[in-house]
């Protein structure tokens, strides 16, 4: 149905306006509509959209940004464009970024991909992007954000990357600002357990599923299954990692309160992680790191 002149103008404010008539511009306007087409976001090429979400059609990559825009607002304790400063870790070709032409604070992404860097600095002028390399830091000193996101990041590291990588998001951030990630959990194992399309999507066979299985039923929570894929690179593993409930709270909870875990907040299949960094941090004798506030 389309947009009503009210809703048209709603939307018209991007991310700075309501939320809703801005995510049903993007899912279900008319795109050959001139007036809908100069409201939204410049969207990348096919090959690019494809490299980082398996998806080909713009509708779809917008109501994938869209679904998880509506998510991360939900499972934000505070307004989603309230936030001062964000940064998009693993921006990839700004499915989520793209969603916030609008947003009134400095919107900032990275990736280990320099194709997709340029075409975000090209396209997405409102992003101040950056390419790095991998583990390295991120260019932007301690607590220049108060949140960071990450979507489809996180489930593709090995262990050593998410601690690496929580460290950086833990300097970053300042004091009582928020991560969020996803993580393939409960959810999403169910789901591709019962679904070999799902199965198929994760290029994952059904040992190595069941592997994932157990390490959330007998082991630790977390399984990581490398996968060759066009980031696997020297030093730098790549393919699909789960990780529950009682993982995240454990692990994580080492470098950032647990807020919230919302299982298959996206599209009933990743969870959002909410996290947030403690107002104060200590270091111990053993250089381990402790917070209290
Ligand atoms: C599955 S894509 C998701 C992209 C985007 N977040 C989205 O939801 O559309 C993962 C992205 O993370 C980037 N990435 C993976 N490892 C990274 C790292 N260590 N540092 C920075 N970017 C990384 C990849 O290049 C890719 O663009």
């Amino acid at each position: 149905m389309p947009l009503t002149d009210d809703e048209m103008a709603a939307a018209a404010l991007g991310l700075s306006g309501p939320l809703e008539p801005w995510l049903a511009l993007n899912t279900e306007g008319d795109y050959d509509d001139p007036a809908v087409a100069a409201l939204l976001a410049p969207f990348p090429p096919t090959a690019f959209m494809q490299r980082t979400s398996s998806l080909t059609e713009r509708r779809d990559f917008a109501s994938h940004g869209a679904v998880m825009v509506r998510a991360l607002a939900e499972a934000l304790p505070k307004p989603l464009n309230a936030l001062e400063s964000i940064l998009d870790f693993g921006v990839g070709a700004g499915r989520l970024a793209r969603m916030f032409r609008g947003y009134p604070g400095r919107y900032a992404g990275v990736d280990i991909d320099a194709e997709l860097v340029a075409w975000v600095a090209d396209h997405l002028k409102f992003v101040d992007v950056h390419h790095i390399g991998v583990r390295e830091k991120f260019p932007f000193e301690a607590g220049s954000f108060e949140a960071a996101i990450s979507i489809s990041v996180f489930t593709h590291m090995e262990r050593r990357d998410h601690v690496f990588y929580l460290r950086e998001l833990q300097r970053v951030i300042r004091p009582g600002g928020y991560a969020l990630l996803t993580v393939h959990g409960e959810s999403a194992l169910a789901l591709a357990e019962g679904n070999p399309e799902v199965r198929d999507m994760l290029a994952m066979t059904d040992a190595e599923l069941a592997e994932v299985r157990a390490a959330f039923t007998t082991g630790d929570g977390f399984r990581f299954v490398p996968q060759g894929a066009h980031l696997v690179q020297r030093g730098y593993r790549y393919g699909q990692t789960f990780a529950n409930e009682a993982f995240v709270r454990r692990f994580y909870g080492r470098y950032f309160d647990v807020v919230r875990i919302v299982p298959g907040a996206i599209h009933g299949f990743q969870d959002i992680v909410v996290l947030q960094r403690p107002a104060v941090v200590k270091r111990s004798l053993a250089g381990r790191l402790f917070w209290w506030r």
